[in-house]
């Protein structure tokens, strides 16, 4: 958790976005956009916008795909946990339902992306759907410490996940303003986004560990597994 929060200070430390910037992910309208601005000389006045390139296009794709994915994931562990586990803790469902209901949001964030710019959601959803929810109920199931492993896992490699992406976006827009080009104000808006929902991520992270999550027994073989899961799952949905 140290190294992530590390690398998240460093990232943070890093961007510091251009206050003329305005960015466009590759909408229909901001495509007209973009090929009518693109063939104009920029001015001293008014930079121009840089066109995506398909590598960038087929990142931005993948990262909306897999995001929507993860969060979808995310609302079925907890809605499988949540039942179990609060018959035998009553007294965590304030906090159950405060993480259910920010990873609600953050699948309702990824939805409202996916369709604006018309990226195909992951073909594995069916399968998704039914090894989230069968990994929430089976740790809950075990009890509160392996259900909070469960999130310490997951919100683990979730976190550096989404780290990876903003650093990627992060260096894409350091390198167009270095060449003289604007940065789109979508483009803007998403990083920012991303950087509230991984902040929300490590703090269900830290809330996992404060209700006994490296208690869980055996921990390292929980945690291990489960990450190693997410890490498969987060490759493939970024590809299929
Ligand atoms: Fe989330
Ligand atoms: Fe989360």
């Amino acid at each position: 958790m140290s190294a992530i929060r590390t690398s998240i200070s460093t990232t943070a430390r890093h961007y510091r976005p251009s206050q003329t910037a305005v960015l466009c992910l590759p909408t229909a309208a901001s495509r007209r956009r973009l090929s009518s601005t693109s063939t104009q000389e920029p001015t001293s006045s008014k930079k121009k916008l840089k066109p995506l390139t398909e590598t960038q296009k087929e990142f931005l794709s993948s990262a909306l795909r897999v995001n929507q994915a993860g969060e979808l994931a995310a609302t079925l562990i907890y809605t499988a946990q949540t039942p179990p586990l609060l018959s035998r803790e009553p007294h965590l469902r304030p906090l159950m339902k405060h993480m259910y209901d920010q990873e609600a949001a953050h699948l309702s964030t990824f939805n409202t992306l996916i369709a604006k710019h018309r990226v195909r959601p992951t073909a594995l959803y069916p399968l998704w759907s039914v090894l989230s929810t069968g990994l929430g109920w089976s740790t809950a199931m075990l009890g509160k410490e392996a259900a909070m492993a469960c999130t310490e896992a997951v919100e683990t490699e979730i976190g550096g996940h989404y780290n990876a992406q903003i650093r990627t976006l992060l260096e894409m827009v350091s390198e167009w303003e270095a060449e003289g080009y604007e940065v789109g104000q979508e483009l803007k808006e998403l990083i920012s986004t991303l950087r509230r929902i991984r902040d929300e991520e490590l703090e269900h992270l830290d809330h996992a560990v404060e209700h006994d999550a490296q208690k869980a027994q055996p921990h390292w073989l929980l945690t291990g597994v489960i990450r190693a899961g997410c890490r498969g799952a987060i490759w493939v949905s970024e590809r299929v």
